[in-house]
């Protein structure tokens, strides 16, 4: 079994009947999913709430029951990937341009569980370029701001054209050399006018469920 069904799969085990779960977006995120399809069509009751639009149309091919997301106000437990993560559970997530939508869920979970391959662990974030979504209108003022906190910001694309997000917005993948104090940062780059949210996800797991370099499930508490 690959990494990210291995850990997809197990962060699966804490989903119970009657939960509302956050279902994340991504790879790996997709093993928990099609595993959580498998547990409804065998009688598990669950309502989701998707991420992304990406995996609103997985979950219902896999017909597991979707609420209205101006419906809810509290999510049990969300299972999600995340790019890079470091020992104190802090996250860099967007890599696939679904960050607002991800943070927003995760910040009314109860309990998040991150799923993510040996490869996304690190002593200090900053190896993946931070992303940032932004609004297309002065993107380029926004990204002169960022750029002064240290980095360098580039427009994401898809092939020709930027690329735009499930809210209709543009992503700046922001290189730091490292990310030493993750918290400061989230903090400033939000006060930033332009910047819509970024993809440092700070103090919101309870779980990280990853794999080590012998495949052997770890569990980061
Ligand atoms: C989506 O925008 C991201 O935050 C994903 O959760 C993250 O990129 C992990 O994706 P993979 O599981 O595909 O690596």
């Amino acid at each position: 079994m690959n990494a990210k069904q291995l850990v997809g799969e197990k962060a699966t085990e804490y989903v119970q009947n009657g939960m509302i779960v956050g279902l994340g977006t991504g790879s790996t995120a997709y093993y928990a999913i099609q595993k959580i399809g498998q547990m409804v069509s065998e009688g598990l009751k669950i309502q989701a709430v998707p991420t992304s639009n990406a995996t609103e149309r997985l979950a219902r091919e896999l017909n597991i029951p979707l609420l209205n997301v101006a419906e809810v106000r509290e999510i049990d437990l969300t299972i999600d990937g995340a790019d890079e993560f470091d020992p104190n559970k802090q996250l860099i997530k967007g890599g696939g341009g679904a960050l607002l939508r991800e943070k927003i869920i995760a910040s009314i979970t109860k309990f998040y569980i991150c799923i993510a391959d040996n490869g996304k662990r690190s002593d200090v974030l900053g190896s993946f370029a931070l992303p940032v979504e932004v609004t297309p209108f002065a993107w380029e003022i926004t990204a002169f701001q960022i750029e002064k906190l240290g980095c360098k910001p580039k427009l994401r694309y898809n092939g020709n054209d930027p690329f735009i997000t499930d809210n209709q917005n543009y992503i700046l993948d922001c290189k730091f050399d490292r990310i030493d104090r993750p918290t400061e940062l989230n903090l400033k780059l939000n006060q930033i006018p332009g910047v819509v949210e970024n993809g440092l996800f700070t103090n919101m797991v309870d779980l990280i469920i990853c794999n080590t370099a012998d495949n052997e499930i770890q569990i980061i508490k």
